[in-house]
């Protein structure tokens, strides 16, 4: 994959592959570092398949969990109702207005199914970092029931790891953890709201990394975007993916599944659903 951007890249700067100029790679190749050095074309190759990983199998991993759960349960119905509701077009069966960007910002059931999705079934479930200094850690955080009293030391050249699932499935702040609940959204004194505040420039210390305020969201113990420096600063992107693709395929089906909801398959670098992973689907029959 490399090699193919790569030599994509060579041939852009060499003027040919057509010339696009209003595109990711273009936007790369006038790039700079802030010592002032150009980016390299491997860098900018491996910069694309981070794109490419990091914008197709998250959001088509959690587009397949939320019809899975959808297709097992009757949440498909809240679903479908609010659309009529929203986007009936005069009560007519099975007519709807086309989906605009600002209605669905305004849909609570469809948002719930999303945040509840992420939730259970984060696409990324470990996040790394290379540690770049020592770093002290206060006994108060890092073993805070113990009687020692000296600071722990993350050193300099070792790797740490988070886990987005670990937390929002941990049962000591989440009722019925394991339970895919995206009612849990809509209750406003609950956890889930709680935590929410924590994670959106609401309620999270906000840090301004050289391209504009954001919240840190490091406390939260709801992440699926991960926290910090890279947090995916696309997150309402992916809403509006996600809530774009479940309203449509809403609209004009209804799905089942024949088993259950399968299990997490840990093996592929995004969390997909083990096989069988089937959804049967009926078309909607309006008179
Ligand atoms: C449901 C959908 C998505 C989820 C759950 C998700 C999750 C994440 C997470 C957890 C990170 C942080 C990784 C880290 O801290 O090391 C991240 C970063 C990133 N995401 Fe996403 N993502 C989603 C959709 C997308 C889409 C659609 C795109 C592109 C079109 C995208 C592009 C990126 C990029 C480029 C980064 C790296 C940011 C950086 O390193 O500074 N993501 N995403």
């Amino acid at each position: 994959m490399s090699n193919f951007y790569v030599e994509f890249i060579q041939k852009r700067r060499a003027g040919g592959s057509g010339q696009h100029n209003h595109n990711t790679i273009a936007a790369l190749l006038d790039q700079k570092y802030r010592s002032s050095k150009a980016l390299k074309d491997h860098e900018i190759a491996h910069i694309m398949i981070a794109l490419l990983m990091a914008g197709q199998h998250t959001s088509s991993a959690a587009g397949s969990w939320a019809l899975l759960h959808l297709a097992n349960r009757e949440d498909d119905e809240a679903l479908y109702q609010e659309q009529v509701k929203h986007f009936g077009d005069n009560g007519e069966p099975g007519k709807f207005r086309p989906l605009a960007y600002k209605d669905l910002r305004d849909l609570p059931v469809l948002d719930s199914v999303i945040k509840e999705t992420l939730r259970v079934h984060p696409p990324i479930h470990s996040i790394m970092r290379a540690v770049r200094d020592d770093i002290p850690i206060p006994p108060t955080l890092a073993a805070p029931n113990s009687k020692s009293e000296g600071t722990y030391i993350v050193p300099k050249g070792h790797v740490v790891l988070a886990s987005p699932l670990f937390v929002q499935m941990d049962p000591a702040i989440w009722k019925n953890a394991n339970k895919w609940e995206p009612s849990r959204w809509n209750d406003p004194e609950g956890v889930a709201m709680m935590v929410l505040k924590e994670y959106t420039d609401e309620g999270s210390e906000k840090i301004d990394f050289g391209f504009g305020a954001v919240s840190k969201g490091t406390d939260s113990p709801y992440q699926p975007f991960g926290a910090g420096r890279h947090r995916y600063i696309g997150e309402q992107f992916a809403y509006l993916q996600l809530g774009t693709i479940l309203s449509t395929l809403i609209r004009k089906m209804e799905f089942k599944i024949p088993t259950v909801v399968p299990e997490h398959n840990y093996h592929t670098m995004i969390t997909m659903p083990k096989t069988p992973r089937d959804v049967h689907y009926r078309r909607c029959q309006f008179d």
